[in-house]
């Protein structure tokens, strides 16, 4: 147990270790055939890969990280804890079979991991069942992407999101909590452009009372620049940040303060399953114009979108999570090192995926604002399965 904040604060933190897993599928549910899309209890397909690659990082936002849990004695996993890159791409390669069109790498910070963009070449040249590359991209805080774009890029990652949560210099050194100026992560930025990663988003929590006043010159200042920005409701994932209602500020009332400044159209989702939802800047006649740009929203407290879920998780040692807010994973690292064939691997994961009904963020919706439908289970956290 640590003491948050300090002998000022008498909020109590509990560290929990997660890392357990829940017991695997004795027999495969039901077979299915090789390269066939499965579907989960919901009907929901598997379609979005996110591989945490390390749970650690160089910022300790506190919605993520806070500094009193995450200090330097936190038990972070040791290197032969983590997945190889070799396991990596086999375990990738049968979630590409049952369905995968997209991976995520995440962290902690992604970067942090030595020789990523040799991880990144392996999985680009994975193809789909119809001879296709994947859609491959990264989230990183940006710290460390001035410096390694162009190799990324080289290696064949295609696009990049952004961590950024304000363009004031001193909000955003207090919301990293690690006094890390924001101009370095805007020469990150530019440095993904110049390098000719494509489709940059840019994602930014909004916590109400702390960066909301950022809202608008982020916008004024990614408007046109070819870079989508989205707004992240604060969320109560994991069980460390001391998540509060009152400090989440419903996308609506974002998108009011951007209509307030310029006009905006919906736009339609560009893929099911969507986090986010779309808004065009508009020209003087009123239509979407592309020179200008979109931006998003991502509400799943106000608005939860689990209903077409098709996102799977592997954490930096290879479990599997399928919710972001599971308390617990099925272990497919101790099948991997195991003598498992590639076909009873993609079996697991198909069965697995077949027992899925999480929905969290809907069952979260249905109650009242501060409750926890869980809670009687601790909630992994984000830094350890990835956004
Ligand atoms: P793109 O293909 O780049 O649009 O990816 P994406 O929309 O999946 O976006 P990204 O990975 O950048 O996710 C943005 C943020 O949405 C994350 O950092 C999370 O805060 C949130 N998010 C992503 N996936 C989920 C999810 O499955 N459930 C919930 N509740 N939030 C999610
Ligand atoms: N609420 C919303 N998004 C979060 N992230 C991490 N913690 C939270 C939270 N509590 C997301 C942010 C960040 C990414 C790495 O994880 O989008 O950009
Ligand atoms: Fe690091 Fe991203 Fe978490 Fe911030 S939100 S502590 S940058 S992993
Ligand atoms: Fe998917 Fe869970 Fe997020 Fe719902 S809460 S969208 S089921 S990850």
């Amino acid at each position: 147990m640590l003491r948050h904040n300090g002998a000022m604060s008498e909020r109590i933190i509990p560290v929990v270790d997660l890392r357990h897993s829940l017991p695997l599928p004795k027999s495969a549910a039901t077979l299915f055939a090789l390269n066939h899309p499965v579907q989960d209890l919901r009907g929901r397909a598997l379609h979005d890969l996110r591989i945490s690659v390390t749970d650690r990082c160089n910022f300790r936002c506190s919605y993520c990280m806070p500094k009193e849990v995450f200090h330097k004695d936190y038990p972070y996993l040791p290197h032969s804890e983590l997945l190889t890159f070799e396991e990596i791409t086999r375990t990738a390669q049968a979630f590409v079979a049952l369905g995968v069109r997209k991976i995520r790498l995440t962290g902690g910070e992604p970067l942090l991991r030595k020789n990523i963009e040799v991880l990144i070449a392996q999985l680009a040249a994975l193809r789909t069942p119809e001879g296709w590359p994947l859609d491959i991209t990264l989230t990183t805080n940006g710290s460390l992407l001035a410096r390694k774009a162009q190799a990324l890029k080289d290696a064949g990652l295609q696009r990049v999101t952004v961590s950024l949560d304000g363009l004031d210099d001193t909000i955003f050194r207090q919301m990293n909590d690690v006094d890390f100026p924001v101009a370095d992560v805007l020469a990150g930025i530019k440095a993904a452009q110049a390098a000719g990663l494509s489709h940059i988003k840019v994602n930014m929590v909004v916590k109400r009372g702390t960066n909301a006043q950022e809202i608008v010159p982020m916008a004024r200042h990614f408007r046109g620049s070819g870079v989508t920005l989205r707004f992240i409701e604060y969320m109560d994932v994991g069980a460390t940040n001391g998540w509060r209602m009152d400090e989440v500020l419903p996308s609506a009332r974002v998108i009011e303060q951007l209509k307030a400044e310029w006009p905006l159209v919906a736009l339609t989702a560009s893929t099911p399953g969507e986090t986010a939802q779309r808004w065009g800047y508009a020209d003087a006649q009123g239509q979407f114009d592309p020179r200008l740009g979109e931006i998003g929203v991502i509400s799943s407290v106000t608005q939860a979108f689990c209903g077409d879920c098709n996102r799977a998780r592997l954490s930096t040692e290879g479990q599997l999570y399928l919710c972001l807010f599971a308390s617990q994973g099925y272990d497919l690292r101790s099948l991997i090192r195991g003598s498992l064939t590639d076909e009873a691997l993609r079996q697991q994961i198909a069965s697995i995926w077949q027992g899925r009904s999480d929905h969290y963020s809907e069952l979260r919706s249905l109650m009242p604002a501060d409750s926890n439908p869980t809670p009687d289970r601790k909630r992994v956290e984000m830094s350890y399965i990835g956004g």
